[in-house]
């Protein structure tokens, strides 16, 4: 028996696979097949800022001006009356989730300002949640605001987080930061227990016809995945927390790859969308397959094996890779 069994967040798994963030969360159904087809944790779909500061009226008219305006702002929010159950059913909805697991279940809050809606993770501990996840996605369009204003902010607002809760937390973070690695650091020393790589970015199209910015959200294809693999190699052993990747992971051999960059999880949506919850099962199948025919005894012994610690000159891992692959392809040529 091969054992799959990896920590995250202060949890021992039963494999490193686990549902990110996404409506297939916001159904009890699914959340049963999710763990029925092996996921090791889910993590349920987002509450919002936005919802816990502005309820009913106030929270539309947000919506409406957000659409015309910064349409990629509120894209997570489609029609959130179908979406989520708002503040009080969310934690209804997250209690009944807890009731009905053995796994762990996740808890997820959706925002990027220092403020009262903090407050809620609390609120999200006492109902239950084994863990949060803070996705702090924004979109930065102010020329007045320099990154390293914009990351203090998101630093102050992990400490409030910390305050607030004694479980742990990861932060799911953009891919769009100037220097990741001190960042991430920063992230941990105010009290983040894991990072989330990364957000998807949900680019807004023309539609020429009606001269509107229309919100657009296309699933992932298993190349995305690299950037994710990338800096997850670079961050393993020089932050202090458990890395989980989103992004791209679609089949066993990928959860291998996020396995070997040193991801402490790999986790999925776009795959469940494509080819139904149940595929769940059959990435674990292929998972476990590789790990036979290449007699590996645990997941936890390949973690890290493929970062950039495990080269003898760490400083050059990035430029000596891009060199090589512009090698390769130049051979092509
Ligand atoms: C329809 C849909 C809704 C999503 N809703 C949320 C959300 O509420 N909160 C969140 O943090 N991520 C959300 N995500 C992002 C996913 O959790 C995940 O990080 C992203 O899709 C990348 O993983 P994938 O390539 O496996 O899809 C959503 C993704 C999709 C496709």
């Amino acid at each position: 028996m091969i054992d799959l069994s990896t920590n995250y967040l202060g949890m021992t798994l039963k494999n490193p696979l686990v549902c990110s963030a996404s409506p297939l969360s916001a159904n009890l159904e699914n959340l049963a097949l999710m763990e029925e087809s092996g996921a090791a944790a889910v993590v349920l779909h987002s509450l919002f800022e936005e919802q816990i500061d502005l309820e009913g009226a106030d929270l539309n008219r947000f919506l409406d001006v957000g659409t015309e305006s910064f349409p990629e702002a509120t894209s997570h929010l489609p029609d959130m009356a179908d979406y989520n159950l708002g503040v009080e059913g969310y934690l209804e909805y997250l209690r009944e989730a807890k009731a009905l697991l053995k796994i762990p279940v996740i808890a997820s809050l959706n925002g990027h300002t220092p403020g009262g809606w903090l407050k809620f993770a609390r609120e999200m501990e006492a109902a239950g949640a084994d863990a949060l996840e803070l996705n702090v996605d924004f979109l930065p369009t102010d020329p007045a605001r320099d990154s390293l204003s914009i990351e203090s902010e998101l630093v102050d607002l992990v400490k409030t987080l910390r305050a607030q809760i004694a479980i742990p937390f990861a932060v799911k973070l953009s891919p769009f930061i100037t220097a990741p690695v001190a960042f991430a650091a920063r992230l941990v020393e105010a009290g983040a227990n894991g990072l989330v790589l990364f957000n998807r970015f949900y680019q807004p199209d023309f539609d020429l016809e009606h001269l509107n910015v229309v919100p657009t959200l296309r699933l992932s294809t298993p190349q995305e995945l690299q950037l994710r693999l990338h800096w997850t190699a670079i961050l393993f052993g020089q932050v202090h927390a458990d890395i989980a990747v989103t992004g791209g992971v679609h089949s066993g051999l990928d959860v291998l790859k996020v396995m070997m960059a040193g991801g402490r999880v790999a986790m999925t949506t776009s795959s469940l969308y494509k080819f139904g919850i149940e595929h769940l099962a059959v990435i674990l199948q292929e998972m476990t397959a590789w790990l036979h025919v290449h007699e590996y005894e645990s997941i936890r012994q390949m973690q890290g094996s493929m970062s950039m610690r495990r080269v003898a000159h760490p400083d050059r891992f990035v430029r000596v890779n891009y060199l090589k692959m512009l090698r390769t392809y130049a051979l092509r040529t």
